[in-house]
């Protein structure tokens, strides 16, 4: 499928559920968020229609995200009936790691691709800061269990904040050494509004690349084709491989290959544009699969050729990245 501007969409994101088992203080506020509840998130059936549809429009690649999805009752039973569609799509899927150590070999066993594992500090009482709960010995397990799993190549996200956790920036490099891991650096994104953190906190990619080269050159990995947001790099004695992700200063549109679905079932054609369409009603109005791939169509066109984050007159959107997925 091809949107207005050229580009090819062959990638969809699915949030699954707005349930997170973490608070991370730049996702989501102290309380948590009111879940939308069982009515407003698509059911699985749901989901899978609007897969298939897109599978037949060229998707070849389905990212299952949250919330936490692997919090949703059902998920390595859902992933099994994603990977089974017609035309055998790609499935991968983003997680916090708290559940993964029980649940890496079904997943890898119900056709689960890769993962990328969320991660923002290797110190315990930070990892209580940051994300209000604890549980970093868990995600550790769970990293290794996706390793046993051979859910490979792995990739940690993690989003340094000035004060917080940027001068962790060089351990997490480090690890790229010793495991081939794709350790990625995603610059903070203000997508929504009540959240604790404060302007200063930012951590622009060029202050990550400078911590980075602290460790040693940078040598950068030639991208080929459109291959994700991150620019990508690895030390000259690496296993693994750095990411950078300029979400906000250099950003990477022109190349954006995706669709995401919202936990109450909107698609967002755009992270950071508020414009949806509503697939939730038309789903439960009874469209055929011919209809539905008109919705998604709509969605392409309605692509907005790049995002206006960092302009002066920018608002941060109310609704938050628990509900769409990242
Ligand atoms: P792969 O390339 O398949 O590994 O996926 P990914 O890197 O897009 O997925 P992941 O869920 O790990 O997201 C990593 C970071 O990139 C998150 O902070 C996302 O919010 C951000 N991101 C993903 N897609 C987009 C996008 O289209 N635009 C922007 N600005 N950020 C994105
Ligand atoms: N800016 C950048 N990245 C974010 N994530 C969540 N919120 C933000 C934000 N505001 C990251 C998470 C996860 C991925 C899906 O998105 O850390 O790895
Ligand atoms: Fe949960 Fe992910 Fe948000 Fe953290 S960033 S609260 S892990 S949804």
């Amino acid at each position: 499928m091809q949107d207005t501007f050229g580009r090819t969409i062959d990638y969809l994101r699915l949030s699954i559920t707005d349930r997170c088992n973490l608070r991370c203080r730049y996702c989501m506020p102290e309380e948590g968020v009111d879940s939308v509840g069982h009515g407003g998130i698509l059911s699985y059936e749901e989901l899978l229609r609007i897969a298939a549809a897109a599978v037949r429009l060229g998707v070849r690649k389905i990212r299952v995200t949250g919330g936490e999805p692997l919090v949703r009752k059902g998920v390595v039973e859902f992933i099994a009936a994603l990977a089974a569609l017609p035309g055998q799509p790609e499935i991968v899927l983003t997680t916090n790691g708290l559940l993964l150590a029980e649940l890496a070999a079904p997943l890898k066993a119900a056709g689960l691709a890769r993962i990328n594992v969320s991660l923002d500090t290797l110190r315990p009482e930070r990892f209580v800061e940051i994300t209000r709960r604890s549980g970093l010995e868990r995600v550790l397990a769970g990293i290794a269990a996706a390793e046993g799993a051979e859910l490979a190549p792995m990739k940690i996200n993690m989003v340094p904040l000035k004060g917080v956790n940027a001068d962790e920036i060089v351990d997490f490099a480090r690890l790229t050494r010793e495991h081939p891991w794709e350790v990625r650096f995603i610059e903070f994104m203000p997508v929504s509004t009540g959240l604790d953190y404060s302007a200063d906190e930012r951590f622009p990619a060029e202050a990550i690349l400078s911590e980075l080269a602290r460790l040693g050159e940078l040598l950068p990995i030639p991208r080929r084709g459109p291959a994700g947001p991150a620019r990508l790099f690895r030390y000259a004695d690496g296993l693994g491989r750095i990411g950078v992700i300029p979400a906000v200063s250099q950003h990477f549109c022109g190349d954006c290959n995706r669709l995401r679905i919202t936990a109450d079932g909107r698609i967002r054609p755009c992270l950071l544009s508020s414009d949806e369409i509503d697939i939730r009603e038309a789903l439960r109005l009874g469209v055929d699969g011919t209809e539905l791939e008109g919705l998604l169509r709509a969605a392409a066109v309605a692509k907005p050729k790049g995002h206006r984050l960092g302009e002066a007159d920018y608002r941060e959107g109310e609704r938050g990245m628990e509900r769409i997925g990242g």
